[in-house]
């Protein structure tokens, strides 16, 4: 059992010799403040929808699970890991794989007369550069932006949390919290959910919304799951 085991892992690592896939090389383009800059991930929802009533001020509670890691925008991603070692080895960043953090739990109020929701917008640090010395020569001289997340106060994920105040958007009728299902707790967070807080944990499918800020926060969020 151990042979074949070992032999698996040699036969495995002699593949990955072969298919060797990486640029050895890194410029990062210096800024005012050195090589690395302060960015931002996508925005997520974490809250279900506030509506509070035309004479009444209201609070919504906020929270959960808010899955994200290192992003690179290589247009080869199966160079992705070796370019983020070459990228480590030039710039002081460490790229943190994709992981599930839980973030700010609390509560949000809503001026009476108002409807939204509560958005959780993660930090990142980043760096741009040019890569070299590529396996694959087409990449030589391609621009790109490596970031990682902001964990700098113990392993925390850093973000803002802020308020979306809506007129007339579909998701301040959001029953429940996307970021608080089990399916989000799991690392597979979808930007909506349905049914009752309770019953969000048992469902996984997106329900019929829409609206303009959907729409960017898809766009926004699809760039953030780019990530490796
Ligand atoms: C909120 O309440 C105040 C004070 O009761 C009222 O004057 C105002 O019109 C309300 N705002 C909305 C948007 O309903
Ligand atoms: C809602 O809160 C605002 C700001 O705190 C306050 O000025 C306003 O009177 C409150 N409205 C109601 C209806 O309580
Ligand atoms: C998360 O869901 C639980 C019930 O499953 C609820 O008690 C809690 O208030 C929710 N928290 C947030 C921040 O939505
Ligand atoms: C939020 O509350 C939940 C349940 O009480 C807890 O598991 C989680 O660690 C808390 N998250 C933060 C960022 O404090
Ligand atoms: C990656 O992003 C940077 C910064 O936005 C941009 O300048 C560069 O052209 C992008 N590269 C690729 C390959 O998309
Ligand atoms: C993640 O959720 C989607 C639907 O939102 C589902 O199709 C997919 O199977 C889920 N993946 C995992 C790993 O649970």
């Amino acid at each position: 059992m151990l042979t074949i085991q070992l032999i698996s892992a040699f036969v495995l690592a002699s593949c990955q010799q072969a298919l060797a896939k990486s640029c050895s090389g890194f410029t990062a383009i210096d800024r005012p403040n050195g090589p690395t800059y302060t960015s931002i991930d996508g925005p997520r929802v974490i809250s279900k929808g506030a509506n509070c009533p035309a004479t009444q001020n209201c609070t919504v509670p906020h929270g959960g699970y808010v899955t994200a890691g290192r992003t690179l925008n290589i247009s080869d991603p199966s160079y992705a890991d070796s370019v983020f070692k070459t990228i480590s080895s030039v710039v002081e960043l460490e790229f943190v794989e994709t992981k599930t953090y839980p973030v700010s739990n609390g509560t949000m109020g809503f001026e009476n007369g108002t409807s939204g929701y509560v958005i959780f917008t993660p930090y990142t640090i980043c760096t741009t550069g040019r890569l070299s010395d590529c396996d694959a020569g087409e990449l030589n001289g391609e621009l790109v932006e490596a970031c990682t997340l902001d964990l700098r106060s113990e392993g925390r994920l850093e973000g803002l949390t802020s308020p979306v105040i809506t007129v007339g958007d579909d998701l301040e009728t959001l029953t429940c919290n996307p970021a608080n299902t089990t399916q989000a707790k799991n690392g597979n967070y979808s930007s909506s959910c349905t049914g009752s807080e309770e019953e969000a944990d048992h469902t996984g499918a997106a329900s019929a919304l829409g609206g303009m800020s959907l729409l960017l926060l898809s766009g926004s969020l699809l760039v953030a799951l780019v990530g490796f």
